[in-house]
């Protein structure tokens, strides 16, 4: 359905004079309009003008089943009805109730314990001061350092932010919260010389880094190591073999915390419910959020294990941290539904069955000669954008501000294409397509990325 031009016209104005855009340079719609889409379905999204585009990024890694679905609607709508709103401060309500159990269910090891919140960021803020309060209640007060990768992102609000390791949306807010601590991630195609083509070496030395931080900083005031399994920021980076054998082995040798950050990798983003399954570890807490509704309603949290939850069990021990919204019955109601749709139709499995096809067909670009590096797993591809193939030479500042937001991202969307051209590390391409994508969507983002990167290594 498509607007008329008054309508358009109106909608624009008050998107310009009203509307704040998260991370985003308002001022680079002074003189275009800013994309409005209003309505999705299945693996599309339409704008005001009835232009479509294939959600090449699940929205923001957020809709794993796609738009438009009517029963998850339903479930949110039958729920408000029935009971819009109760706090989970000292109340329960059925819906968190059987979320919390069927996530507990999912979710690998004893991560029998749910603490929901409405986001990603006060996920990861949770679990630091769950990390924080565990260690003063069990006599280890000092224990309050968090160390995270170069280049992850954990987060926008103080105490996440303290946690992500991107110094350019760090540095306006300083100072800090302070105990973030940070070490190398796992970015092979950038590793330093002397790991050569040693996958595995490199993964030992990646790990290693945390445990050198750990002695440096004293491991008695590391509480948590926080890891995403497969790092977003900077183009995803997977885990090399053996990876996160390690740095378990690392985190119990000197009583550190592992919380694995599964904001986007969680719910089928690699094919299973859970990234930490995939790649075989067990953490103390998962964080998560974004997939878990599907983006039908917001809500986040995080899986803490039993050991965690064992001193504020009894007596008047309390975790002292609560959020008005968080688990909020709408946004459980709709996480269940979400979940149904996840088992009828095995997305885990759609995913598990089609990533090797995925990665094929996004290999196919690497003939081009901007093209550094197509890398990721499951349905969550990064790829780099380099200057010169040979040499791996990226773009300077200058370069990559005309390539990215001067060219890239309007073409790639004028072109039919929601994806993201990112250079918070080097120049990526970040995709992340809906879990119900085949082949057909495959191959639509081969061929709008194959034309729109041949036209622009025409304008460097
Ligand atoms: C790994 C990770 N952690 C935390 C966050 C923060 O989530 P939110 O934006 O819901 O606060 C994000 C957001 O993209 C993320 O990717």
């Amino acid at each position: 359905m498509t607007s008329s031009v008054d309508d358009i016209a109106k909608v624009q104005e008050a998107a310009k004079r009203n509307l704040w855009l998260h991370f985003t340079r308002m001022s680079s719609y002074a003189d275009g309009d800013v994309p409005v889409i209003v309505r999705g379905s299945g693996p599309y999204v339409f704008d005001q003008h009835g232009r479509r585009y294939l959600d090449g990024l699940s929205g923001l890694f957020v809709s794993q089943v796609g738009h438009g679905r009517q029963e998850i609607a339903e479930a949110g709508a039958r729920q408000a009805a029935e009971l819009a709103y109760f706090p989970l401060w000292s109340y329960a309500h059925p819906k968190a109730i059987e979320l919390a159990a069927r996530l507990a269910d999912l979710a690998p090891g004893q991560l029998n314990r749910v603490f929901f919140t409405t986001s990603g960021s006060e996920a990861v803020e949770s679990a630091w001061k769950l990390a924080k309060q565990y260690f003063k209640l069990t006599g280890q007060p000092e224990r309050y350092k968090v160390i995270s990768r170069e280049i992850a992102y954990h987060g926008t609000s103080m105490g996440a932010l303290a946690i992500t390791g991107l110094a350019d949306i760090k540095y306006p807010f300083e100072p800090m919260t302070p105990g973030g601590v940070r070490v190398p991630n796992t970015n092979f195609y950038r590793a330093p010389a002397f790991v050569g083509d040693d996958l595995a070496a490199f993964g030992q030395w990646a790990a290693d880094e945390i445990e050198r931080a750990i002695l440096r900083e004293g491991p008695n005031s590391v509480a948590a190591v926080y890891l995403e399994p497969v790092q977003n920021s900077g183009g995803c980076f997977p885990p090399p073999p053996g990876y996160f054998e390690r740095v378990r082995e690392i985190c119990d040798r000197y009583g550190v915390l592992l919380v694995s950050d599964e904001v986007i990798c969680a719910f089928g983003r690699l094919g299973y419910y859970f990234g930490a399954e995939r790649y075989g570890y067990q953490p103390d807490i998962i964080t998560f959020a974004k997939g878990v509704t599907s983006g039908y309603a917001p809500l986040g949290g995080m899986l803490v294990s039993d050991a965690l939850m064992e001193p504020f069990s009894s007596g008047a021990a309390t975790f002292l941290h609560g959020i008005t919204f968080a688990g909020h019955p709408v946004s459980a109601a709709v996480a269940l539904a979400n979940l149904d749709v996840f088992e009828k139709e095995d997305l885990p499995g759609n995913v598990r069955a089609n990533e090797a096809a995925f990665r094929s067909t996004l290999e196919k670009l690497a003939d081009l000669p901007i093209v550094g590096e197509v890398r990721g797993d499951g349905y969550f591809y990064g790829i780099e954008l380099v200057k010169d193939k040979a040499t791996r030479e990226t773009f300077d500042a200058d370069e990559s501000e005309r390539l990215l937001r001067g060219f890239l991202s309007h073409a790639l969307f004028d072109a039919g294409l929601v994806c993201r051209a990112d250079d918070r590390g080097d120049p990526v391409i970040q995709l992340a397509p809906p879990l119900i994508c085949g082949q057909e969507h495959f191959d639509q983002i081969e061929q709008v990325l194959r034309s729109v990167l041949t036209e622009a290594w025409t304008r460097i």
